[in-house]
């Protein structure tokens, strides 16, 4: 029988254990590679790994129905909402239930993954040690480079007081009795705004674009849990959310925030629950963008000005692969062009798992992609032919421009329902494929075992 290629996972968040699950569970050798000294990523507030975004009281946004993997429900006696231990609690019960903590090499990061002849990978481990791979699976996470404002504000290098990112922030001990300005209109502006709003002196959330707000309840249900059918065109079911949302928050201008300029679901959803109420409290103060800073004042584009002790640049991630040479694959401004946002179409043995922004969360996709990265590595799937694929993936870009504001971070949306469904088609249709080619492995099996150097 034909042996099957080796593979190496690049991180043990959520993504990359469901990656390794499905890897595993359909009989291929594959490795995990993990910088910290356990799972979970994202979710382990205060991560050896120092990649970690969580904040002390962090909680999911998206309900824990619609989070949880589909073979391993969360517990039953979690709330609809879990705090971040909760949810890092589960990935690590998923990787014992599913038998796969053993493929997992903790405290060993990937500081440098080079293609050599013949396509097979060559992973430098932090320990020095190389080790050659037949394939190669990205699960890195895309939230913990922060993209701070580009270029700087004017003043940003002489301002007195403090300016850190959102990545940083821990809780709201650090903001008491001061000044803060929050900047952004995502789910850490929202956030971070209104655990200030509780301690800090004052609270501007400031913003250069407005953004519809979701309340993470409708009609007495998690609002991910409404019904959304993706065999419904787009525009409708948009039509009908956006009708809802308006008819329970208003018009953000309501509140002082800015009118967004565009329509909901052309940008990733900003949820909150809490937000709204703060401002109406006179706790949090809407202001337009950052003009400046200036001494110890921030200067809004609108003329007026604050005093500041601390401004949180609540302003987005960078995807990063630090292991690649830049020439080989990187993602400038957010840019990567995948098929499906999971393989390359120039490399044939790369794969890319959590590599999407959804609208939804993003656990059951990454699950979706492992399996099906697993199926390809088989034989039993097969990509459509160049052209096709070419074609798909311009049109994908296009509509992703056409619909999403233009911004750094939407440049790899998807759709969560429509996702999972369209993939039931390609996996149907790649699987005709991969038999008229005989099931053809796409990827030989030729690395050597573990290189000492
Ligand atoms: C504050 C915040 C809240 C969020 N809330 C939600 C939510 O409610 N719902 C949702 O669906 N999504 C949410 N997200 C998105 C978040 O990205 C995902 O929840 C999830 O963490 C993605 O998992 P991941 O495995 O792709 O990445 P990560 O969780 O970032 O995990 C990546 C793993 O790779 C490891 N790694 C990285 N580089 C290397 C290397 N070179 N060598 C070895 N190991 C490496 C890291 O140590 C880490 O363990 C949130 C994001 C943020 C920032
Ligand atoms: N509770 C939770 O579960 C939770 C909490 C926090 C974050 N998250 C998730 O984490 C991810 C990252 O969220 P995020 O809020 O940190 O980042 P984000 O979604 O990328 O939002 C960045 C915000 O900053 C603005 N911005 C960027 N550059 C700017 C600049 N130079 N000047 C002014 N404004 C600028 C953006 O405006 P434009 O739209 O104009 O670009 C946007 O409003 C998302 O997936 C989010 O859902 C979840």
């Amino acid at each position: 029988m034909t042996q099957l290629p080796t593979v190496a996972v690049i991180g043990a968040g959520s993504s990359g254990i469901a990656a390794l699950k499905g890897l595993r569970e359909r009989g291929l050798d594959a490795t995990c590679f993990e910088a910290s000294d356990r799972i979970g990523g994202n979710w382990v507030f205060g991560n050896r790994n120092g990649m970690s975004a969580a904040y002390r009281d962090l909680h999911i946004n998206t309900s824990r129905e619609r989070m949880e993997y589909s073979d391993y429900p969360m517990p039953a006696d979690y709330p609809d909402y879990p705090h971040h231990a909760q949810i890092a609690a589960y990935f690590d019960a998923y990787v014992d239930h599913f038998g796969i903590r053993d493929r997992i090499r903790f405290e060993t990061k990937v500081e440098h993954a080079a293609r050599r002849e013949g396509g097979t990978w060559e992973l430098t481990l932090g320990d020095g040690a190389v080790e050659r791979f037949d394939a190669l699976v990205v699960a890195n996470g895309h939230h913990w480079d922060p993209r701070w404002p580009e270029p700087a504000f004017p003043g940003a290098d002489t301002f007195r007081g403090v300016q850190m990112h959102a990545h940083a922030y821990v809780d709201n001990t650090s903001l008491a009795d001061k000044d803060v300005v929050v900047l952004g209109m995502g789910n850490s502006a929202m956030d971070i705004a209104v655990e200030s709003s509780y301690v800090a002196r004052t609270t501007y959330l400031a913003a250069r674009r407005g953004a519809w707000i979701v309340p993470k309840y409708l009609f007495g249900r998690p609002t991910d849990q409404l019904r959304n059918d993706p065999r419904i065109p787009f525009k409708i079911r948009q039509k009908a959310i956006h009708r809802l949302v308006k008819a329970y928050t208003g018009s953000p201008d309501r509140y002082g925030l800015p009118k967004p300029d565009h329509e909901f679901g052309e940008s990733h959803p900003t949820v909150s629950g809490r937000i709204l109420d703060r401002i109406q409290h006179g706790r949090v103060t809407p202001k337009p963008n950052i003009d400046r800073l200036d001494g110890d004042e921030v200067v809004f584009a609108d003329g007026t000005r604050v005093h500041a002790d601390v401004v949180v640049y609540c302003t987005g991630y960078k995807i990063s692969f630090p292991f690649f040479d830049d020439d080989l694959i990187s993602a400038p401004d957010n840019h990567i062009e995948l098929f499906w946002r999971a393989f390359a179409p120039e490399i044939p043995n790369v794969f890319f798992v959590g590599l999407l922004q959804p609208l939804g969360a993003v656990m059951p996709l990454a699950e979706a992609q492992g399996a099906w990265i697993a199926d390809h590595l088989r034989g039993e799937y097969a990509l459509p032919a160049p052209a096709d694929l070419r074609r798909e993936m311009a049109e994908d870009q296009a509509y992703m421009r056409k619909r999403y504001v233009a911004s750094k971070r939407h440049t790899i949306q998807v759709d969560f329902d429509d996702y999972l469904h369209k993939l039931k088609r390609e996996l149907r249709d790649g699987a005709e494929r991969a038999k008229a080619r005989g099931f053809a492995l796409p990827v030989p099996h030729r690395a050597p075992d573990r290189v000492q150097v």
